[in-house]
């Protein structure tokens, strides 16, 4: 199992549709992609099932959709206009860039500048006059629009902590050398959730959304054992973070974070708040002569006001693809075959429907209607195979995926059962058409 290196892995999702460089016929945009057919579903059942395990299966979270251009003051209250940085290199004998830590082996030491910071943050300007006034920033993460939109979110819903708001979407870092296909990359989307609690209480929670978010990595078929939880070290840990745990995954090109779970403390709630010296804040917070609003709660036993102390698992969309990806990744020499052995629920495509004869209109007609049978039921992209090819069919959908291919053949018209071919077993078994609803939601539930 899993891809023998990132190029295998990089092939295949050019070749089916997965993944393509953006603006690949003009040479390209270094560190940015776009997903093709395939990418698309993939990276969307990812989102519907983190969704679904953060907000729907549980009655404490909340969802927020906010936007990308950012007001300055949220980033520099945020602290990412003075932090926000890597330190830069030139090599004076190529002339190229590098993060001072990723420098390659051909440039040598005598010949580099010494490390200068360099902000990571992309900004563009909002209205028709482009001066210092007018500019904004693309968000660098989604937290910063939740704590922004606390007070909303708390005045619309009446939450009180332990609740959440949770995110997903897109962000932009301007990285000195993005790098590994998906991995590091300068447009990407995050899935974040910033858990409110009392503090106190912050250090339980953090262990909970710790054990929580390695199960559901093991539920998206990514196995345990390539798992591997890091405590950040103190000097590492970032301005706003008292404690941070990286699941860090065996990625092809080495161990690597695939999500980061930080214990923010009060730090970006107080950041934020106006009349901070009201509040024991206890995070080291630049003085806020901007807000409007401060961003606590009241705790209805002592009457007091106090600011929330933040849990965020906060995890890459294109990390969790690759992974994903690699996972699935399977070579079986003994069939002569390569297959993405996805958990169902993220299968791009859940079943392909395939008349044995293209020109038959008998078959093709009966495939039509289990394909809009299939589709209404709701469960993901279901499609009909139409080249009158079996074989390439079959090998097709193992190599993209697809858990089901049923098969519409003579028989099917003459005692009305297909044929449903399994992905991994490459098992086939006859089920009458009158059932085959039924088979299907069965196999997804
Ligand atoms: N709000 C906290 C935050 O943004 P982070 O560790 O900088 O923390 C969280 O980012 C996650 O976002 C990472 O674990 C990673 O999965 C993803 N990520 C960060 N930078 C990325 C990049 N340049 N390309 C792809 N994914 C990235």
């Amino acid at each position: 199992m899993t891809a023998k290196n990132m190029d295998e892995l990089v092939a295949l999702c050019k070749r089916r549709g997965f993944i393509f460089q953006s603006s690949e016929i003009y040479g390209g945009i270094q560190g940015v992609y776009d997903y093709g057919p395939l990418g698309v579903e993939l990276k969307n059942n990812i989102k519907k099932s983190w969704w679904a395990s953060i907000v729907y299966d549980r009655d404490d979270v909340e969802g927020l959709d906010a936007s990308i251009l950012t007001h300055p003051e949220v980033l520099n209250y945020s602290g990412h206009e003075e932090t926000f940085t890597d330190p830069l290199v030139d090599c004076k004998s190529c002339g190229e860039r590098f993060r001072a830590d990723q420098v390659p082996d051909y440039c040598k030491e005598e010949d580099l500048t010494e490390p200068r910071q360099f902000n990571l943050m992309f900004k563009t300007n909002v209205g028709p006059i482009e001066d210092a006034s007018s500019f904004a920033y693309l968000r660098p993460e989604t937290a910063q629009q939740i704590f922004v939109n606390f007070k909303n979110v708390v005045d619309s819903t009446s939450r009180v902590p332990p609740f959440g708001i949770a995110q997903i979407g897109k962000a932009f870092r301007n990285e000195i050398t993005p790098r590994n296909f998906i991995f590091r990359v300068r447009e990407f989307e995050q899935m974040e959730l910033e858990y409110f609690v009392k503090p106190g209480s912050d250090e339980s929670w953090h262990k909970y959304w710790v054990d929580k978010r390695l199960n559901w990595w093991a539920d998206q078929g990514v196995k345990s054992e390539k798992l591997k939880l890091l405590e950040v070290e103190k000097k590492d840990l970032s301005h706003y973070s008292k404690a941070t745990f990286d699941i860090m995954y065996d990625f092809p090109h080495g161990l690597e974070e695939l999500e980061g779970i930080a214990n923010r403390t009060d730090f970006d709630l107080g950041s934020h708040s106006k009349n901070q010296k009201d509040f024991n804040i206890k995070a080291k917070v630049q003085e806020n002569k901007n807000s409007t609003t401060k961003l606590a709660i009241q705790d209805l036993e002592n009457n007091e006001w106090f600011i929330p102390y933040v849990i965020e698992p906060s995890a890459g969309v294109e990390r969790g693809v690759l992974a994903i990806l690699n996972e699935a990744y399977t070579s079986e020499e003994e069939n002569k075959r390569t297959l993405l052995k996805l958990k169902p629920h993220l299968s791009p495509i859940k079943a392909a429907v395939i008349p044995l004869k293209r020109n038959n209109s008998d078959l093709v007609n009966t495939a039509n209607n289990v394909k809009s049978e299939l589709q209404s039921l709701g469960l993901g992209r279901v499609m009909v195979e139409n080249t009158g090819n079996i074989g390439k069919n079959y090998r097709r959908h193992d190599e993209i995926g697809t858990p089901l291919c049923v098969t519409i053949d003579f028989e099917t018209l003459e005692n009305q059962t297909v044929t449903v071919r399994d992905r991994d077993t490459m098992k086939q078994e006859k089920v009458s058409l009158s059932e085959i609803a039924n088979y299907y939601s069965r196999y997804f539930k």
